[in-house]
């Protein structure tokens, strides 16, 4: 429920006409969400794992924002960030990277890393 509300009130705020981005996210690929994160150069200013860089900031682990935004935003950034419109990336192939995205693992903690907890661990 809170779901439902929430999804509702990011679709009114962004001004989201289409009815797309008022569903709950759908079901993405992640393998083949990789696959386009690599085609369209998402990675470029995000890193391979969006782990950020040094054009773009981190964008997965975690994922900074819930579905309608995420596609509000790639649909309509007017910063550093070029729009991607739905010639280049359709809904579905955006859907896929959401899922990539999330599928990236949570980094582990530094000092379960042997040679950097040897470093920094006193
Ligand atoms: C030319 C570099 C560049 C490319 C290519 C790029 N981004 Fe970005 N992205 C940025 C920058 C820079 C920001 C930070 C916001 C800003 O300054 O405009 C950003 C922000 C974001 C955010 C919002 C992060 C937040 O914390 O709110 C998301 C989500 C995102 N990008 C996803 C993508 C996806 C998905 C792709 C590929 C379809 C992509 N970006 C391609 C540079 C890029």
């Amino acid at each position: 429920m809170r779901r439902v509300i929430f999804v509702a009130a990011a679709a009114v705020t962004f001004g989201a006409a289409s009815a797309f981005a008022a569903a709950p996210a759908p079901q993405g690929d992640a393998t083949k969400g990789k696959a386009n994160f690599e085609r369209v150069g998402c990675w470029e200013c995000h890193g391979h794992q969006g782990q950020g860089g040094n054009a773009g900031v981190r964008i997965a682990d975690p994922v900074p924002l819930a579905w309608p935004a995420f596609l509000a935003w790639v649909r309509t950034t007017s910063g550093d960030m070029p729009p991607f419109t739905e010639k280049v990336l359709p809904n579905q192939d955006l859907v896929d990277i959401f899922a990539y995205l999330q599928s990236v693992p949570k980094a582990p903690d530094y000092r379960t890393i042997p040679l950097l907890a040897l470093q920094v661990g006193r």
